[in-house]
């Protein structure tokens, strides 16, 4: 079975040398062969005949035939008579009814890489010694070109796997993009049919234990249940911010002030875990839109302190200006995560906190609202040192120049 050759464009390159050096010494056949050292081959490559012998895919062995010996001992040759010549019967000479021809290996620093023959020559008589040369020209020549041309392909494939791999990367990427925007239109759905409800609950909740102040065990039962329906109605919360539902504001915000007030309303949270904070803010930052910027801070800033329960510890804020983009930097010195967990973490409903503790919205939420934003959310973590997330946000135009500014222009 022959094997159509993979590089066209190596193919083309052989075929337009083998004619030019047909033209320069006046013959009417020949053929090149490349070497293929896996199987210790040579394979014919492209060929030219006036016979019409079908020679392509033909392989030949190295050390046999003209070719073969030809190239093993990458020495060429020039014959003149070829009924002089002792002829192999596992060469493909013998097809050939050449009085003369020419046989010439090709290599690189030294590198064989294939075998250029030349038979029949125009005018029926022998070929010379500078016919010899011209063909030792063009083989020296060759032997550059395939070995840059090889080289050239090799990168192209190199590259091309590279960009196969970032591919399947965005294909991921994607998916799990969608994952999360399908889970938030159904969570919409699903927060409107609960929020009313929960909230009708708690307020009947509350009259029961206006009603019942007398009864200590009733009491007590109505507290737990309050409880229970409170903690419910603060997950149908998060779920809101999650929800494509939810409006967006035309309002601008100020980064820098946004990270404080967090900071601030979860300053019992942050004393209660021993957690140190570090401020590095950038003297300006242009105005972004209100896509619940609060939401992501908090989450991150609360996200660290969990993760430094145990002894306390630093959380580092930075935030910045960078290739107009503003860059807010959470950095804590809690437990970290490996990597298996890192590639869960964006996924809704992941937590590897206790029942009633996390819900783990936090993070596919600030996802959510980074997305809105146009911008991009990255850990990095390593166990038991730390966490670092980086929230990137593109500067839109109007952010520099709130909507305000620009329509008074
Ligand atoms: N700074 C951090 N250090 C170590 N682990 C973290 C950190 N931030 C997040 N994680 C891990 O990622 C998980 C998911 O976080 P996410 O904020 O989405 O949910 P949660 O905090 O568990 O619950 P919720 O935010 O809904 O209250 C956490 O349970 C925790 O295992
Ligand atoms: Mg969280």
């Amino acid at each position: 079975m022959k094997e159509p050759s993979k590089d066209t464009k190596l193919k083309e390159f052989l075929t337009l040398s083998l004619q030019k050096c047909l033209h320069f010494v006046e013959a009417q056949s020949g053929s090149i062969f490349l070497v293929d050292k896996k199987k210790q081959e040579l394979v014919l490559e492209v060929f030219q005949n006036t016979r019409g012998v079908d020679l392509e895919g033909l392989r030949q062995k190295l050390g046999e035939g003209v070719s073969g010996m030809v190239a093993t001992n990458k020495q060429p040759l020039l014959v003149k008579d070829a009924n002089t010549f002792p002829r192999t019967s596992t060469g493909t000479f013998h097809d050939y009814k050449s009085k003369s021809f020419l046989s010439v290996p090709f290599e690189y620093r030294g590198d064989l890489l294939g075998v250029l023959n030349v038979t029949d020559r125009t005018k029926g008589d022998s070929f010379s010694s500078d016919d010899l040369t011209t063909v030792l020209h063009v083989c020296h020549y060759l032997g550059i070109a395939i070995y840059s041309l090889k080289r050239y392909l090799h990168s192209q494939r190199a590259a091309n796997e590279r960009l196969r791999q970032e591919i399947k990367v965005l294909q991921n990427d994607l998916a799990g993009a969608r994952k999360f925007s399908s889970l938030g239109k159904m969570v919409g759905g699903l927060v409107h049919e609960l929020n009313n409800p929960l909230d009708g609950t708690i307020r009947y909740i509350n009259l029961a234990l206006e009603c019942s102040k007398d009864d200590e065990v009733v009491s007590d039962y109505l507290l737990e249940a309050k409880q229970g329906v409170t903690r419910m109605a603060n997950f149908v919360r998060s779920l809101l911010d999650f929800s494509w539902g939810m409006s967006s504001t035309s309002s601008f915000i100020e980064v820098n002030r946004t990270v404080d007030e967090c900071l601030f309303s979860l300053g019992n949270y942050i004393k209660a875990n021993q957690v140190k904070i570090k401020r590095d803010f950038a003297a300006y930052l242009p105005k972004i839109a209100d896509y619940r910027l609060k939401v992501v801070v908090s989450n991150l800033i609360k996200n660290a302190c969990d993760a430094m329960n145990k002894e306390g510890g630093v959380l580092t804020v930075v935030t910045s200006l960078e290739n107009d983009c503003i860059k807010i930097v959470f950095s804590d010195t809690g437990c970290g995560m490996d990597s298996d967990l890192q590639k869960k973490i964006f996924e809704p409903f992941f937590t590897t906190k206790n029942m009633g503790e996390g819900s783990g919205l936090g993070l596919a939420i600030s996802y959510e609202v980074v997305e809105r934003y146009n911008g991009d959310i990255s850990v990095e973590s390593s166990l038991n040192r730390g966490t670092t997330f980086t929230v990137t946000l593109p500067i839109e135009r109007e952010d520099v120049y709130p909507r305000e500014t620009l329509d008074s222009r």
